[in-house]
């Protein structure tokens, strides 16, 4: 990677604006800045990467798309689990209509922020809603809710209960659970929340003639602790995991070579990269 000779602090965002050696900005402000920001930045005409969510009311948010669309700028926001080639698995399989009628979907992501005190200090305004726009259910179901919308489309109708648990951050919500009739039919389920000491199961999808689920699976092994794994069962589904791994470019290279044209057995497991491991430098493919 060629070093950054040029970076430099300032302490005045508005010269950003005025540079015109800058051509895209990163905003990873807090997030109730995100909307003078980003409205600032796409009247600079600047390209821009930002931090979800992107806003804090659904008004400003349309009003910051409108910004970024009439400015033709380049744009993304922070919903990384688009990229994971699970994911990307799993968009290609339904897009060909592997799972047969999708009847159920379920999302699901928790971590223990609240029981550890994540937010005690540092990152104490993320727990005030006025600053974060969300609580726990926000914060964490917003990465959720985009991959349960991307493969399944909009949403029809939704209920959900959303609650305060420990109450260590006040009243700010620690955890959710919502019920959502998707616009094509599907029942879809989402969890979030900061008070959960473990999430196994992170996404589920039951179709007709598939399933799928995605799993972290604890395998005390050498030095790693966890995997993620996808199980699927399902007779249409595509053979070849290949081209998703190869999109997982951080894939260690002896994975990479025992993934290889591995065929996918009609049931069975494929563990992938170690999601919560000690060691960021192993992991391993299995079919069983
Ligand atoms: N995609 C994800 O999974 C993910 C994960 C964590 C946080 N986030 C989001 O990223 C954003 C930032 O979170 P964080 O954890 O990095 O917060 P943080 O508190 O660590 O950092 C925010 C920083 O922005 C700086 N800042 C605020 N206004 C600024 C300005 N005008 N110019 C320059 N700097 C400014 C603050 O001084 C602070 O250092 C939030 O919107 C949050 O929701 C997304």
């Amino acid at each position: 990677m060629r070093p950054c000779h040029r970076a430099t602090a300032g302490d005045n965002v508005h010269k950003i604006w005025s540079d015109p050696d800058i051509a895209a900005v990163v905003i990873c402000s807090e997030t109730n800045r995100h909307y003078d920001l980003l409205l600032a930045a796409a009247k600079a005409g600047k390209h821009m990467f930002a931090e979800k969510p992107l806003g804090i009311t659904a008004k400003e948010s349309y009003a910051m798309a409108d910004a970024i669309e009439k400015a033709n700028l380049l744009f993304t926001t922070g919903y990384f689990m688009r990229t994971d080639p699970m994911h990307l698995f799993l968009k290609d399989e339904i897009a060909k209509g592997n799972f047969g009628k999708i009847t159920r979907a379920r999302g699901s992501n928790c971590h223990g922020g609240s029981l550890g005190g994540w937010f005690d200090q540092e990152w104490r305004w993320m727990a005030d809603p006025k600053i974060a726009g969300v609580g726990a259910f926000g914060d964490l179901g917003t990465h959720k809710l985009d991959i349960l919308m991307w493969l399944l489309g909009d949403v029809d109708s939704v209920t959900a209960d959303i609650k305060v648990v420990t109450q260590r951050y006040g009243d700010c919500d620690e955890s959710g659970e919502a019920l959502i009739r998707f616009k094509n039919g599907v029942i879809g389920t989402l969890a979030a929340g900061w008070v959960d000491v473990d999430d196994p199961v992170q996404l589920l999808i039951s179709g007709t003639e598939a399933h799928a689920a995605i799993v972290i699976v604890e395998a005390l092994r050498e030095n790693i602790r966890a995997f993620t794994a996808l199980s699927l069962h399902g007779a249409r589904l595509s053979r070849q995991f290949e081209k998703t791994m190869q999109q997982l470019r951080a894939f260690p290279a002896e994975c990479r070579q025992l993934s290889k044209n591995k065929p996918l057995p009609e049931s069975g497991f494929v563990f992938s990269k170690p999601d919560r491991g000690a060691c960021p430098r192993h992991a391993a493919f299995k079919i069983m």
